[in-house]
């Protein structure tokens, strides 16, 4: 299955995240795609993800025959208060300098000379869009508009700060890719602006960001009524609405389960229900 965004490219419907699995990055990434995913999530950050790791995967991969243009990739512009001392860039020069020499590192890492979605990983502002965001945007435009980046997309924004650059952008996102509550009817405002745009709503952490609602007695029968578990629920339920879920599962089996998710079809009363759950 896929989803298309505005621009028209197809993305597949459920994506590989890769933080938090340090060294272990090449294996998991490698099972993953073995496995069936064709979207991998990563960040040019070394704080919580090995994106040259991932590259390391990707390498494996291409000897195995898998081919670069069968895999979705996803980077991100993480800007330096988000780095440690290994900021992947000259964090003195001028910001575009800094998206510039990042996305070249990102495509090093990754062994590539394209990346499918280029994504920012933070505004810098926590309200509204500032001189610095607009800066980044212009850069990861100019990134899109040279056809290094089949899409750009922002992450960790508010539907305020969406509402803003939707508006003002010259290239609108393709991409959001926002930590999902259930207790904010899982990011309505966000996804509904996303949807009227024709902008991709990636969601994650919606298992650790949602561990109350994964023990609901609601969830567990509908999980038992369908013969899988409360995960593939939420994913599947993700997916019905709409969005495109990240999993970052470090468990063989669990890999095997949550791409599994794409086989059940939940009612829309099951849907109605799990929407407003937490509210
Ligand atoms: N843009 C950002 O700022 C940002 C921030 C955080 C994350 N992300 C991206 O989102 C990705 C996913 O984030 P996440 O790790 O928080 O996602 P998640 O999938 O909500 O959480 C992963 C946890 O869920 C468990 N899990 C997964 N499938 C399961 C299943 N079928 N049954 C039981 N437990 C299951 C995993 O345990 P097991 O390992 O035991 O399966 C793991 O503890 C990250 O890797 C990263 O790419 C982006």
């Amino acid at each position: 299955m896929t989803l298309t965004t505005y621009n028209q490219i197809a993305v597949p419907s459920f994506m590989y995240g890769t933080a938090w699995k340090k060294e272990a990055t090449a294996k998991w990434v490698q099972l993953a795609v073995e496995s069936g995913f064709a979207a991998i999530d990563t960040a040019n950050q070394l704080i919580h993800y090995e994106e040259a790791l991932v590259g390391e995967a990707l390498q494996a991969l291409a000897r195995k025959s898998v081919k670069r243009e069968s895999l979705f990739l996803q980077t991100k512009f993480t800007s330096a208060d988000g780095q440690d001392h290994r900021t992947p860039y000259d964090r003195d020069a001028d910001l575009t300098a800094q998206v510039n020499q990042s996305f070249a590192s990102s495509l090093q890492h990754l062994h590539t000379d394209y990346l499918d979605s280029y994504v920012l990983h933070a505004p810098f502002s926590r309200r509204g869009l500032g001189a610095a965001d607009w800066e980044v945007w212009a850069a990861m435009e100019a990134l899109y508009q040279a056809g290094k980046a089949k899409m750009i997309g922002v992450s960790n924004i508010t539907a305020a700060q969406l509402t803003a650059l939707c508006q003002q952008a010259h290239v609108k996102p393709m991409m959001v890719q926002n930590r999902c509550f259930a207790v904010t009817a899982w990011d309505r405002q966000v996804r509904e602006i996303c949807r009227n745009h024709g902008i991709i709503y990636q969601g994650f952490s919606l298992l650790t960001a949602n561990r109350d609602v994964l023990v609901e007695p609601e969830i567990h029968a509908i999980a038992r009524r369908e013969g899988v578990g409360p995960a593939q629920v939420i994913f599947r339920y993700a997916m019905q609405v709409g969005m495109l879920p990240l999993t970052g599962t470090t468990n063989p089996q669990h890999i095997l389960e949550d791409l599994a998710a794409e086989r059940i079809t939940l009612s829309a009363d099951e849907i109605q229900r799990i929407e407003t759950i937490a509210l």
